[in-house]
């Protein structure tokens, strides 16, 4: 049992005040009825329209964001745009947030949900959930780079699980490569490629577990999943 003007709420029909509105205008049918009562309780066999239109409950909703930079991965920040900001007002679902994070200054795959079941699965070291980024980096690695990232990198600072590294091109001194972990420690690509003496200057997440970035998807757009892609979300 769930209050209407919460299941509207849940449903992304607009912020409490906005769905009191719309019931309070007579825009809201239960079961064929018009209802002006946002505290009527309604459970899964009920019937709701809204402007006509079946609404369908969805507790969760699950986006895939292109995050740009200069945005911090985070739900509130007092200095900087986060990538909850990026989400237009019928999708800010309470309890949204980025399922994991990326640098300020890092672009790509992430996903934002208020399953929190979900993203702690996801982000839980047990699970291995493979990460891929495209980076382009100052410098050349050594020949036996890919070996290194293979056996785990100790940085001193931590050891790294096995990852692996694919050199896309060397030229002019600069190198394009594909990073894939299992893991996400604080700055880890970064300080991965430092430790053999290069400098990432652009990092971009490609692809999340089974998800790859919407080709579609441009700097700080976003689109909700598929029920399929969901479904390989969870899979794991
Ligand atoms: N590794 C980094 O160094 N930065 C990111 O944003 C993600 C992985």
């Amino acid at each position: 049992m769930l209050r209407l003007d919460k299941f509207l709420c849940d449903c992304g029909k607009g912020t409490r005040s906005e769905v009191k509105k719309l019931i309070k205008q007579g825009k809201v049918c239960v079961n064929g009825t018009v209802t002006r009562d946002g505290s009527l309780k309604i459970n899964e066999t009920d019937t709701v329209t809204l402007n006509n239109k079946p609404v369908i409950y969805e507790k969760y909703i699950y986006l895939m964001l292109n995050k740009p930079k200069n945005t911090v991965s985070a739900t509130e920040d007092d200095n900087d745009k986060t990538v909850i900001d990026l989400v237009k007002s019928e999708d800010r679902r309470n309890g949204l947030f980025p399922c994991g994070r990326l640098d300020k200054d890092t672009t790509g795959l992430l996903i934002l949900t208020n399953d929190g079941e979900l993203a702690h699965d996801l982000l839980s070291p047990r699970k291995h959930v493979q990460k891929t980024y495209f980076a382009e980096i100052e410098g050349i690695f050594p020949e036996n780079a890919p070996t290194l990232f293979e056996k785990g990198l100790d940085i001193g600072e931590f050891v790294c699980k096995s990852a692996k590294l694919i050199i896309l091109s060397e030229k002019e001194g600069n190198t394009e490569a594909e990073i894939t972990l299992t893991e996400g420690k604080f700055h880890q690509v970064k300080k991965m490629v430092a430790f053999l003496g290069c400098r990432v200057t652009e990092l971009k997440r490609i692809s999340f577990g089974a998800l790859s970035l919407d080709p579609r998807l441009k700097e700080g757009e976003y689109r909700p999943l598929t029920p399929k892609e969901i479904a390989l979300l969870k899979e794991r």
